[in-house]
C-alpha cells in the first residue's frame, strides 16, 4: 500500500544538512554566517518551545542565533527601540518577533517596523502585499513548508479544490494565497462558518489551522484528499496531537502530514530558508 504520510520531518532535515553545507562552505571562504534574531514577549510555555526549535535549527545549521525574552508587562516603544537597532545590525539578516502578542503592544505597529530586507516571517505588509501579489521573494513559512512538501511529494494539486479552515495572517491567509497561485480554487472557513462539514467534504486539499485536538475525523473529509495538519496541541499527558483524527481518516485519504513531524520542522527549515535569501539578497557577506 502506497504510504500516505507526507514526512516533514525527513525533508526538513534533508534541507538542513543542504543549508549547514552551504554555511560550511561560505565560512571557509571567508564569509559570515547568517544571523536571526528572536524576540519573544511573555512567558507563554508553547512560544517558548516554538523558540526552543528554532535556535535548535539555527544551532544545527550554523546560523548566529541572538534570543530576547521581555516581561510581559514591557512598553511597546522598548520592543520598537530594539528592532530599530537590529534593523541595522549587519550580523542579523532575520528579525522574528514571536506571536502571540500581549494586548498592550501593537501588532501592526511592530510588523511594520521589522525592515522588509529583514522580514523572515512574511508580515511585514510590505512582504505581505507582494505574497499577496503573487511576487515576494519572501513568504510565510507555514505556507512555505506545505508548498515544499507539495513539491517534494510531486503532488499535482491544479484545479483541486483547497479549503483552509483558519484565516490568520501566518498560516491561513498565506496558505491561501499560495494555493491559490498554484492553481487551486481557495475557500476560506473561520470560526463563524456555518455548516463546516459541508466545505470539508468537498475538499480535495484540507489545510486545517484551528487549535482544536482531534477535530477533524473520517465522515468530515472526502475520499483520497490530501490533508495538511498546522494543529499543534499539548494534551494534559503532554503527548502533541494536531487538529485532524490521523487514525480515524487515515484508510480514505490520499496524503497527510502527522503530528508532529508534519508541517512543524518545515516552518522552521522555511525560516533558515528565508533567512538565507535575506542575506543573500540584501546583505553584505
Ligand atoms: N507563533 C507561532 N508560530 C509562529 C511563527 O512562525 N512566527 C511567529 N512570529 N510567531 C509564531
Amino acid at each position: 500500500m502506497l504510504n500516505k504520510i507526507i514526512n516533514g520531518k525527513k525533508i526538513a532535515n534533508y534541507l538542513q544538512k543542504k543549508i549547514k553545507k552551504k554555511i560550511i562552505k561560505k565560512v571557509k571562504n571567508g564569509k559570515r554566517r547568517p544571523g536571526i534574531a528572536i524576540i519573544l514577549i511573555g512567558n507563554d510555555s508553547s512560544s517558548k518551545i516554538y523558540v526552543k526549535k528554532k535556535k535548535i535549527a539555527c544551532k544545527k545549521v550554523g546560523f548566529i542565533f541572538k534570543y530576547w525574552n521581555f516581561k510581559n508587562s514591557v512598553k511597546e516603544i522598548e520592543i520598537l527601540k530594539l528592532i530599530k537597532k537590529l534593523n541595522k545590525n549587519i550580523e542579523i539578516d532575520g528579525i522574528l518577533v514571536q506571536l502571540p502578542l500581549p494586548n498592550h503592544i501593537n501588532y501592526k505597529n511592530i510588523m511594520c517596523s521589522i525592515s522588509y530586507k529583514k522580514d523572515i516571517d512574511c508580515l511585514n505588509p510590505y512582504n505581505a502585499g507582494l505574497l499577496f501579489q503573487k511576487n515576494s521573494i519572501i513568504t510565510s513559512c507555514t505556507a512555505k513548508g506545505i508548498m515544499t512538501l507539495i513539491k517534494k511529494y510531486k503532488i499535482n494539486i491544479i484545479g483541486l479544490n483547497a479549503l483552509i479552515i483558519g484565516s490568520s495572517n501566518i498560516v491561513g491567509k498565506p496558505i491561501s494565497m499560495e494555493l491559490l497561485a498554484s492553481g487551486c480554487t481557495i475557500t476560506i472557513a473561520n470560526k463563524h462558518t456555518k455548516n463546516l462539514i459541508n466545505y470539508t467534504k468537498n475538499a480535495d486539499l484540507l489545510v486545517v489551522a484551528i487549535g482544536k485536538p482531534n477535530f477533524i475525523k473520517k465522515s468530515w473529509v472526502k475520499k483520497n484528499s490530501i490533508i495538511f495538519d498546522v494543529g499543534i496541541n499539548k494534551m494534559p499527558d503532554g503527548k502533541i496531537i494536531g487538529d485532524v483524527n490521523l487514525k480515524s481518516v487515515y484508510k480514505k485519504i490520499s496524503y497527510i502530514t502527522p503530528v508532529p513531524g508534519g508541517v512543524g520542522p518545515m516552518t522552521v527549515t522555511s525560516l533558515l530558508e528565508n533567512t538565507l535569501i535575506t542575506y543573500k539578497k540584501y546583505y553584505k557577506n
